[in-house]
């Protein structure tokens, strides 16, 4: 195999008191109102795991810890590949520092919510986490 390596852009379902958070997005304009998993792109030679840890950081202003990824990755344009991991708050209160807003949505609310396309293959394994946690 040759060419440039897939990039990967991670995703954290971060659970806190059987609720996950949801960050509603900026952008671009066809994404912008609708909610995702807060994370962002690995950089070169950067773990996963940190690479996550580090956008929680940058874009909610937490510290997390970084679990076990959620089944299966999904293809997103331009190919970069979303994968999405379990997290837990170490340090800190989120706060919207890059998003529009923020909510802990539980079991009931998550399917309510305006999620964006990619993100809605975890939704029954996001919701099972809400139920047995
Ligand atoms: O902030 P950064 O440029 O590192 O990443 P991003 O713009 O937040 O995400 C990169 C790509 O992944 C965009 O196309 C997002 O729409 C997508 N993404 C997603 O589909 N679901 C997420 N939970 C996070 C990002």
């Amino acid at each position: 195999m040759s060419g440039t390596p897939t990039a990967v852009v991670v995703a954290a379902a971060l659970t806190h008191e059987g609720t996950l958070l949801l960050a509603q997005r900026t952008r671009p304009p066809e994404l912008a109102g609708l909610w995702e998993l807060p994370g962002g792109k690995v950089e070169p030679g950067e773990s996963e795991d940190s690479a996550l840890a580090r956008e929680l950081r940058e874009e909610l202003g937490v510290e997390c810890s970084i679990g076990a990824a959620l089944s299966g990755d999904v293809d997103l344009a331009g190919g970069l590949v979303l994968r999405a991991y379990r997290a837990t708050l170490v340090s800190g209160t989120p706060a919207a520092l890059e998003h529009s807003a923020l909510r802990w949505v539980d079991a009931a609310m998550l399917p309510t919510m305006d999620l964006v396309d990619a993100d809605r293959l975890w939704l029954p394994e996001l919701l099972d986490i809400l139920l047995t946690s």
